[in-house]
């Protein structure tokens, strides 16, 4: 019988405990299907006194993860710290040392994917992030393996729980942003620190690493259009139903016929009939359309303890794969099919647009006259009873325009006398 495959676990929070549980509990399963057994060899924690409630030996805690790197009787090191700056450090490290590294890490990937991948090619280390992007959706090794004779026309994907979950709440019981996340911080569903999760940035990280994965080459983070959810009203969950559309935190990419690539994470009104409208709480889902494929759909639960730990156990046996017989790159491959970010001004969408106007005759015309002359083109219309900030909402659907004229536009719309307040204008998708 083949040694016990060691593993050093840097962090032992909500994932690293869970995958410590979960080896425990599906060991002996994991044995009989690739062969192997893992034994986890040391574990680093930032505070050793702490209370846990998964039970390790005492005698493999460390509170310096460098202990780990220098076990030679640890193959696979596994990241689940959190942070940028240490991890960065630490994987470094690891893939110099020959490690095999497992990462949940998003921030870290969508920051520095280049470098690490650079230098895990270099050494010829496998880098592997299932848990990155979709918690227990395994939809890294979907797109590396099971995709890898599609190229991708686009991936949309509902890629953060936590304000889709408030985006569902706001929508099926008409409440606002704010009493739903205070509710959400309640019942643990949201962080104490929300931030990443609202402002739209935790979803732009996996949608970096996804687009970056599916067209070779690594995304600048300033390349991608980011806006969080918290600027969504009640009323405008309510405007977009009566269009027949609903509101929810879509991460877009998509490749145009030029091969230049567009990456945003914008509220976006979606049809009501799209299977992703009906991804609600906080599931998330992603569905990819590649020309080989068609489209295909995958749901599941984006974070959480066991979720997260069961795309890790998936990149250990990868990882013990590899081990037994090594193969020249494992984890992300740069090619030159494409390479090119879009110009976020350039990336063309359809609008939703709300202003708050006075209500007089003449101001439909001297909106319609100033989008006009900015060759924007109306939908539709409409304007709903009741006052919006104490003004009339008049609410405008938008024909495909550049991003950049039409945020211009806004601009010189919210400038007129009859505007009241500040237009919203949200992106609308209608995956055509
Ligand atoms: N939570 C999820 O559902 C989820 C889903 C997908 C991906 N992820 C990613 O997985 C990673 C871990 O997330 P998490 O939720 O498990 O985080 P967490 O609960 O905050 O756990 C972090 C762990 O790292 C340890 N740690 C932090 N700084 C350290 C340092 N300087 N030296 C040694 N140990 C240190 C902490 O030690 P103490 O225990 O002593 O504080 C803790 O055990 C993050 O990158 C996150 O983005 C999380």
């Amino acid at each position: 019988m083949s040694k016990p495959i060691g593993i050093g676990l840097a962090g032992f929070g909500t994932v690293g405990a869970g995958v410590y549980k979960n080896l425990q509990r599906n060991g002996a399963l994991l044995e009989q299907r690739i062969g192997r057994t893992f034994e986890v060899k040391k574990i680093a924690v930032r505070d050793l006194s702490k209370a846990r409630d998964v039970q390790a030996p005492a005698s493999l805690f460390t509170s310096n993860p460098d202990e780990i790197l220098g076990d030679p009787s640890i193959q696979i090191v596994v990241e689940l710290m959190g942070g940028i700056d240490l991890p960065l450090a630490f994987v470094k490290k690891a893939i110099a040392a020959g490690k095999i590294v497992v990462t949940g890490n998003k921030a870290l990937l969508a920051e520095h994917g280049n470098e690490i991948f650079e230098l895990a090619r270099e050494k010829r280390v496998p880098v592997l992030y299932e848990a990155a992007v979709a918690g227990g959706i395994p939809i890294i090794k979907s797109v590396r393996e099971a995709f890898v004779g599609n190229r991708f026309e686009a991936i949309h994907g509902i890629l953060n729980g936590t304000s889709n979950y408030i985006l569902s709440r706001m929508t099926g019981e008409g409440l606002d942003f704010a009493p739903v996340l205070a509710e959400a911080q309640k019942l643990g569903y949201a962080e104490a620190d929300p931030a990443l999760d609202i402002n739209g940035w935790d979803a732009a990280h996996k949608a970096i690493i996804l687009a970056s994965l599916a067209y070779g080459f690594w995304i600048d983070p300033k390349d991608v259009l980011v806006e969080g959810i918290e600027k969504v009203t009640a009323a405008d969950i309510r405007f977009a139903e009566e269009l027949g559309y609903r509101i929810k935190l879509i991460a877009s990419i998509k490749a145009d016929e030029s091969g230049a690539i567009e990456v945003r994470v914008v509220p976006t009104l979606i049809p009501k009939s799209h299977v992703l409208a009906s991804v609600n709480g906080v599931f998330n889902a992603v569905a990819v359309k590649g020309d080989v494929v068609g489209e295909a759909l995958f749901y599941g639960r984006g974070a959480g303890q066991d979720p997260t730990s069961s795309s890790v156990l998936g990149d250990l046996a990868e990882a013990a794969a590899f081990l037994e017989s090594p193969r020249q790159s494992v984890g992300f491959t740069a090619h030159s099919l494409y390479g090119r970010s879009k110009p976020i001004d350039d990336t063309i969408s359809k609008y939703y647009l709300r202003l708050g106007v006075e209500d007089r005759p003449g101001v439909l015309a001297q909106i319609a006259g100033t989008l006009a002359k900015a060759d924007i083109g109306i939908l539709s219309v409409i304007q709903p009873e009741g006052l919006v900030d104490g003004s009339v909402p008049l609410i405008l659907t938008l024909h495909d325009a550049p991003f950049g004229p039409m945020k211009k536009t806004a601009q010189e719309l919210a400038s007129l006398p009859c505007v009241k307040g500040t237009p919203l204008l949200l992106h609308m998708e209608t995956f055509q």
